[in-house]
Parts: structure tokens; sequence; C-alpha cells
């Protein structure tokens, strides 16, 4: 990654560099900046040492939580049985959406990014059973349904270890993707993992080796346009 200069105000690299494959990284800015999804390029047979997950999971659980509660858990799938039951549910959920939404998606966004080839989280949902670690991140307690604070409060004490744990595997040259199908069978996956009715699931993280997956960053509007100062849609330099 070149260095940046304070004010540049773009983290984008130009063309491939040695840190694109996917390998460990410790620059904070490399590591937020190419967190993408990995579903494609893995490596089903590479196993991953549970220290390392052990690590990354140290890491994670440095985020905030809301009353010091601790609430999160993580629940490492690495036997076949249980990831395959999880496969199967995750698939149904798969399912169930894509019939929902299918004719919501704007013809001109289906299958824009590669024409020639199946989406690439159809072939996550189909080989989700491969995948070395699937890590299910839950909170104990629930949500309150009606009120938007306490939702807020709890779900944003346990979503930020979430994304630290993508982040730290990330850093460990490992790839993984941000995935939430799977809620929509909670009841199921408690079910077929002992989880108490009183523990709520968030998301999944399908978790392995790369072979050689292109991590760089996404295109995003600029911040300008998403950065609002002093009032809503301010800019930052006047006081229109
Ligand atoms: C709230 C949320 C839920 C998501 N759920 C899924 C999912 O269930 N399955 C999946 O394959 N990807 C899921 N994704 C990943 C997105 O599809 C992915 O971020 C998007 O394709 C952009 O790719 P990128 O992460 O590489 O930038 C989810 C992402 C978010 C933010």
């Amino acid at each position: 990654m070149p260095p940046m200069s304070p004010g540049t105000g773009s983290l984008m690299r130009e063309g491939t560099g040695p840190t694109d494959d996917g390998t460990a990284s410790n620059d904070f800015f490399e590591v937020v900046t190419t967190a993408r999804s990995v579903r494609r390029r893995i490596d089903f047979d590479r196993p991953i040492e549970p220290e390392v997950i052990e690590r990354c999971i140290e890491a994670a659980i440095q985020a905030p939580t809301g009353m010091n509660r601790e609430a999160w858990r993580f629940l490492v799938l690495t036997e076949p049985e249980p990831k395959t039951r999880i496969a199967e549910l995750y698939r149904s959920g798969f399912d169930g959406l894509a019939t929902r939404f299918r004719d919501q998606i704007p013809p001109e966004m289906r299958d824009q990014q590669f024409p020639n080839e199946r989406p690439t989280y159809v072939g996550l949902a189909e080989n989700l059973h491969r995948m070395p670690i699937l890590i299910l991140v839950c909170s104990e307690g629930r949500p309150d349904s009606d009120n938007a604070a306490m939702q807020v409060a709890f779900y944003g004490s346990v979503l930020p270890a979430a994304w630290s744990l993508m982040l730290a595997l990330r850093a460990s040259g490992l790839g993984a993707t941000w995935t939430t199908l799977l809620v929509t069978e909670e009841e199921r996956v408690a079910e077929a993992l002992g989880i108490p009715p009183d523990v709520t699931q968030t998301i999944l993280l399908p978790v392995a080796y790369t072979l050689g997956a292109v991590l760089k960053p996404a295109k995003r509007k600029p911040v300008s346009e998403v950065t609002y100062w002093n009032r809503w849609m301010g800019g930052r330099e006047s006081s229109e």
C-alpha cells in the first residue's frame, strides 16, 4: 500500500499489490478496506488452527459492549455433522429468500458483475458445509421488539465484535463472508446446535484460507456524498 498523505481522502490503491491476494496484513487501513466477502477461490482442504480463531476472537472481544455485559458468544463449528446441518438450513433460508425477492431485483442488477458466471453467493450456499470453519456470533438475551434505542444497544453490543472478528480473520490471511441469511431459520438452528431460546443469533461467518482471492477496496460513493457537517446535508467548507 503506498503511503497515504493526510487529506488526500482516498484509500484506494492502484493496481494489484502484494497484499491483494488475501495474505495476512498488519496494516489497519489495508485490512479495513479489503475485508471483502470471500466466496470464491476457497481452500476447502486446508485446516485452520483453533489457536488462530481464538486469537481473532480475543481481538474481537475488545469491542465496546453496552453496560459491560459481554453478552457475545461465538459458536465455532468444525465438525462435519453440525456444519452439514447448518449448511442445509442456510440453503433452506436462501431458497425462501430467493423466491420471495426474485421479482424485486431490478433486471440490470441481476448477475451484472459476472454475467457468464453463477453469482458467488450461490456458490457459497452450495459449498457451505465444505468450509473448514463456520462461526455463528450470538448474544445472550433478546432485543426489545418495539424500542428502537434498546435494539440499537442490543445489536450495537454484539455486531462491533463480529465485525472486529471479520477484520481479525482478514488480518490473519483468512477469508470470510458476513452473512445473515441463517437467521431466517433461527429456531431450527437453535434446535440443531442446542442454543437456548433466550440467546439471539446474529451473523454467520464461513471461514477458510483462500487460494489467492483478490481482495481490493470496493467502489464506493465519495465521502463528501455520504458525510454531512454540523447539520443534515451540511457541507464541510460552507455554512449554507
Ligand atoms: C447485512 C448483511 C447481510 C449479508 N448477508 C449475506 C448472506 O446471507 N449471504 C451472503 O453470501 N452474503 C451476505 N452478505 C454479503 C454481501 O452480499 C456483500 O457484502 C456484498 O456482496 C458486497 O461484497 P463485498 O462484501 O465483497 O464488498 C451480507 C452483507 C450484509 C451487510
